[in-house]
């Protein structure tokens, strides 16, 4: 079984996504570091160069091969749950916790980098908004959600461990 964080840009996947592997002592994957490792270029000219079809294409296959691993924790790019059949692999696999934050705090926690190609936008706020309503409908679909806006990496792993050990969510599997 995995663990699959999935959630909007800026909700702490990456980060809590660490910590949480080390507390559990499984392994930790970002998968947008993994694409960026095996395409041996950064997830902005990925976009630039070849467009978002291609990257959602490449998101599919390596999101496939982590799928067929134990006891990872997965850091899911914010877009990853578009695809209806990855949805149905993690479920297949693992259990999902979306993080989920504040539009002015993920703006907030996005803005010091210019590495999301998404927000790369005139009026990121009003991008980060529309997106988050877009979007609902497929970050709903997580076994459990947790709202990272007032909390710290610590908090926000200990409430997932919570979930996790409790077997609420895991029985199915
Ligand atoms: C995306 C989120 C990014 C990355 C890509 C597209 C999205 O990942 O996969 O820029 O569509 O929401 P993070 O959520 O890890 O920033």
């Amino acid at each position: 079984m995995n663990i699959y964080l999935i959630g909007f840009m800026g909700t702490g996947k990456t980060s809590v996504g660490r910590q949480l592997a080390k507390e559990k002592e499984w392994n930790f994957i970002d998968l947008d570091e993994l694409i960026e490792l095996k395409q041996q270029r950064r997830i902005v000219d990925i976009f630039a160069q070849e467009g978002e079809p291609y990257f959602r294409k490449i998101e599919k296959k390596f999101l496939r091969q982590v799928c067929s691993q134990k006891k990872f924790v997965v850091a899911c790019g914010g877009g990853v749950v578009l695809d209806p059949d990855n949805i149905k692999l993690m479920k297949k696999t693992g259990i999902l916790i979306c993080l989920c934050a504040a539009g002015e705090v993920i703006l907030k926690r996005v803005s010091t980098s210019a590495s999301r190609p998404i927000l790369n936008v005139a009026k990121p706020r009003e991008r980060i908004e529309l997106l988050l309503k877009m979007r609902a409908p497929y970050y709903i679909q997580a076994d459990k959600t947790i709202d990272t806006s007032k909390l710290s990496i610590k908090e926000a792993v200990t409430k997932i461990i919570k979930i996790v050990s409790s077997g609420a969510v895991s029985r199915k599997r």
